[in-house]
C-alpha cells in the first residue's frame, strides 16, 4: 500500500472506547465538522445533519436514553443488555463530545460517507473516534424523537449513528480484515 498522510490516517484509525477528560477545542470541532460536509453526496443534496453535543448533562440524557431503549428491545444480543444494566454504563464512553449524526431515509448513504470523513479528519488531528450504532438506539421513540429536535436536528431526519470524540485514552490494536475485493 502507498503511504501518505490520507492512507496513514486511514491505516492508524481504530474505535477509541476510551477518552481522556481534556475537551475538543471549537477549532478543532469546526475541522472536524466542516470535513463531514464536504463529503460528496448524490447531485450534492447534502441530505444529512449533525449535532455536535459537547454539554454533558446532555451527553448524560443520550446515555440514559439509550439504556433503556436497550432494555426495552427484545432480540437483542445478552451482553448487550447486561452491559447497559452495569450503574457505570455510559454510552458515549466517557468521550468530552457526541456527534449526532441524521438524515432522512433516502439521506442514509450520503449521512454514512460524511461520518467517515469526519472519523479520518479526527484521526488527523491526534482525536479518536468511535462510530456507534448503539447510540442512534436512543432516538428511536417518543422521548429520544424530542431530544433529536431539543439537539437542533430537522424535522424528517432520523438519526443514523452517534461517534464519540475526544482525546484517546487506549491505544487498540488493529482489528483484522479480510481481503474482500478482487482486481479482474
Ligand atoms: C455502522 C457502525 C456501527 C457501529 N456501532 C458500534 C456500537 O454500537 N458500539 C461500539 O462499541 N462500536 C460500534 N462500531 C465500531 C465497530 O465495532 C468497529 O468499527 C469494528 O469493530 C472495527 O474496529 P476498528 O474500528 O477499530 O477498526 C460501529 C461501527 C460502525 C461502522
Amino acid at each position: 500500500m502507498i503511504r501518505n498522510e490520507v492512507t496513514d490516517a486511514i491505516a492508524e484509525r481504530r474505535s477509541i472506547r476510551k477518552y481522556t477528560d481534556r475537551p475538543v477545542t471549537g477549532e478543532e470541532l469546526k475541522t472536524v465538522l466542516e470535513c463531514g460536509t464536504l463529503a460528496p453526496s448524490g447531485m450534492n443534496t447534502q441530505q444529512w445533519f449533525v449535532s455536535a453535543v459537547v454539554d454533558p448533562a446532555l451527553r448524560k440524557e443520550i446515555s440514559a436514553l439509550q439504556k433503556e431503549a436497550v432494555l426495552a428491545m427484545p432480540d437483542l444480543p445478552p451482553v448487550m443488555k447486561e452491559r447497559a444494566k452495569d450503574p457505570a454504563f455510559d454510552a458515549t464512553f466517557g468521550a468530552p463530545a457526541v456527534l449526532i449524526v441524521a438524515a432522512p431515509p433516502q439521506g442514509v448513504s450520503d449521512a454514512c460517507l460524511l461520518t467517515e470523513n469526519m472519523v479520518l479528519a479526527a484521526q488527523s488531528l491526534g482525536l479518536g473516534t468511535c462510530i456507534s450504532g448503539s447510540i442512534a438506539m436512543a432516538f428511536q421513540g417518543e422521548k429520544g424523537k424530542t431530544l433529536l429536535k431539543k439537539l437542533g436536528v430537522p424535522e424528517g431526519c432520523g438519526a443514523v449513528c452517534g461517534v464519540t470524540l475526544g482525546e484517546p485514552a487506549e491505544a487498540p490494536e488493529a482489528k483484522p480484515r479480510e481481503k474482500k475485493y478482487t482486481i479482474i
